[in-house]
């Protein structure tokens, strides 16, 4: 069993990305520019944001975090996102989900300009996704896919069983494993809470992506020898044992399954670490695109 380490594949690309922006900013090109909206104080995206804004600084980027009460109307957040539609100097707009209920996330996040879409959550972005076109990929399936990659793993003509079918994770995992690419052309089915006999389909497959947000889900008798589990979730626990009282744990119950695995992501440092760097890699490649190409 070989684990799956998110940090380290993680550290080469940002790496890569931290000498590409260094050799941009060289030649005059713009410095990266990613502006992040956080809507209230939900402990998860303050940590997550916290994250991104953080590796932008590492990585030589610049970036804005802008914070709202959980009071901030529909209209005011819209303007907002206009606002930094509109400011040239910004290059990658992301809006943390979840927003509260009184906030449509469909509508703020079809009002972020395509070229601006870092977190590829955009209708265009998705659909361009779908078709094969290039665009800005979901960083988690993005970070996913970088890591496959790394790691050299082929998952071509291999059933991957994917559980959840998020539009931020599972439904786009579903298009980029299929499709004609490396890695990809993988035999892919999508699970989800109306599916029947989850446990024998799982036991099928070659892969599983688990990203349902149900800790240690993915129990050992759901996976078969030697199948590659790639854990998405991330959930805090109770733990009395640990000084904070919690700790985090997948979507997989690691101990049990990592035993029957060839390959396994671990949570934490697993597939975490790859989500930032695909953003990052979103944000590189919106600062090289020519501006005012939609407003
Ligand atoms: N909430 C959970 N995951 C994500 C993500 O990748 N991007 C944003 N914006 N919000 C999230």
């Amino acid at each position: 069993m070989q684990i799956l380490d998110g940090t380290l594949v993680a550290a080469h690309i940002k790496e890569q990305l931290k000498k590409e922006v260094e050799e941009l900013k060289a030649k005059g090109g713009k410095t990266p520019h990613l502006a992040a909206i956080l809507v209230g104080n939900n402990p998860a995206s303050e940590a997550y944001v916290g994250h991104k804004v953080k590796t932008c600084a590492e990585l030589g980027f610049e970036s804005t975090l802008l914070r709202f009460d959980t009071s901030i109307t529909e209209k005011a957040l819209l303007e907002q996102v206009k606002k930094l539609n509109e400011d040239d100097g910004v290059d990658g707009i992301l809006v943390q989900l979840p927003l509260p209920d009184h906030i449509s996330p469909d509508l703020i996040i079809n009002n972020i300009n395509p070229d601006k879409d870092v977190d590829g959550f955009h209708p265009i972005s998705q659909g361009k996704m779908m078709l094969g076109q290039p665009t800005f990929l979901p960083a988690t399936p993005y970070g996913i896919m970088l890591m496959l990659e790394h790691y050299n793993i082929d998952v071509a003509g291999k059933h991957c069983v994917i559980i959840g079918r998020s539009n931020i994770v599972g439904t786009p995992m579903t298009i980029l494993l299929s499709r004609n690419t490396n890695p990809g052309n993988a035999t892919v089915t999508l699970c989800h809470s109306r599916t029947k006999n989850l446990e024998e389909i799982t036991k099928t497959a070659d892969v599983i992506v688990a990203a349902i947000g149900k800790p240690k889900f993915v129990t050992a008798n759901m996976v078969r020898e030697g199948a590659i589990v790639i854990d998405v979730g991330i959930n805090r626990i109770d733990d009395p044992t640990r000084k904070s009282g919690s700790r985090l744990v997948g979507d997989v119950d690691f101990d049990n399954v990592a035993p029957l695995c060839s390959y396994i992501t671990p949570v934490p440092k697993g597939v975490g670490p790859m989500t930032i760097c695909g953003l990052m890699k979103n944000t590189l490649e919106a600062a090289k695109l020519p501006k005012h190409m939609y407003n």
